[in-house]
């Protein structure tokens, strides 16, 4: 999350999108969840998120517009609802907050989007609401929401393992160039990771330890040839039009290509700003992102 203007009753922030440069799946657990290891870069795209404080009228009141299209609620099942009744409930709040939302993340597209909202939420309320919420609380919280949520709360590049919740701030050298290419239709998270354990479950035998080198020392070739996705073989053998894309990225010169969290979008790894702009400008409906965005560096 990046802040453009802070005066103190209303707030204006971007809340980044993220990719999962490498996301290792391990055996269900008996909540359900599944045990992760994933290491998480924020992205410069972002939505827009702008909130007011509203003194003495407890309550929040959202307002979403999507610049890309998409169905995507203002009610209490929206997350930024959620993370904002969830503080709410631990916080005791006097005054209430209008939040309006400008979504420019597609939607249900593995880039976490609704968690990156969510995020923002807890963190701008937080302040706002002056709750004096520890960072351990505040993670509790984000927790609460959505395994993705503390990751993207703590707004850098994170390697992440149990259900998503045991975070870890780790060193990136300079930014790296992406073309994301979303796929044009939602896929369900749960669906991805059924998939997963229908297909029988462990599937990549990814090289974290380079992987982890390669970013440390701003190495795009290396990084390219390590990102590893298991949620990819189960989701490109229900989507092969999956599998065309990344070969179309592979052929305008992407040196590593990997899908983004639990899918479907796709991103391609380039070796500058000039090329990333020029396969993006041949794909239909791409974006050309850097990650880390300067503001999470
Ligand atoms: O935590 P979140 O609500 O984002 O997870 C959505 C769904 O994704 C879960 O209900 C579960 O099916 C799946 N999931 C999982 N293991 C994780 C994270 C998510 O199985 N570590």
């Amino acid at each position: 999350m990046s802040t453009t203007a802070a005066p103190t009753d209303e707030v204006t922030v971007s809340a980044h999108a993220k990719l999962n440069l490498f996301l290792r799946v391990h055996a269900p657990r008996s909540d359900g969840y599944h045990e992760l290891e994933s290491l998480i870069l924020p992205l410069s795209l972002a939505d827009r998120m702008t909130f007011r404080r509203l003194p003495g009228a407890p309550g929040v009141q959202l307002h979403v517009a999507t610049e890309h299209g998409g169905d995507l609620s203002a009610g209490p099942d929206n997350l930024v609802a959620v993370a904002a009744q969830a503080l709410s409930d631990a916080c005791l709040p006097g005054d209430g907050v209008e939040i309006e939302l400008v979504k420019r993340i597609p939607l249900a597209a593995g880039m976490g989007g609704g968690s990156a909202d969510a995020a923002a939420t807890l963190r701008v309320l937080a302040d706002l609401w002056q709750c004096g919420a520890s960072e351990e609380e505040l993670l509790a919280v984000a927790a609460t929401i959505g395994s993705d949520v503390p990751p993207l709360l703590m707004g850098g590049p994170v390697m992440v393992r149990g259900r998503g919740e045991i975070v870890e701030p780790t060193p990136v050298r300079g930014v790296f160039h992406f073309v994301v290419v979303p796929a044009g239709f939602p896929l369900r998270t749960p669906d991805a990771f059924a998939w997963w354990g229908k297909d029988g479950g462990p599937v990549a035998d990814g090289d974290t330890s380079t992987l982890l080198a390669a970013v440390r020392a701003g190495d795009t070739v290396a990084l390219g040839s390590a990102m590893f996705n298991d949620l990819e073989r189960p989701v490109f053998a229900r989507h092969p039009e999956l599998a065309r894309t990344r070969d179309t990225l592979q052929s305008l010169g992407a040196v590593g290509v990997v899908m983004c969290g639990s899918g479907p979008t796709m991103a391609g790894l380039f070796r500058g700003a000039e090329a990333a702009s020029a396969a993006a400008a041949v794909i239909p409906g791409s974006i050309s992102v850097i990650g880390p965005p300067p503001s999470s560096v």
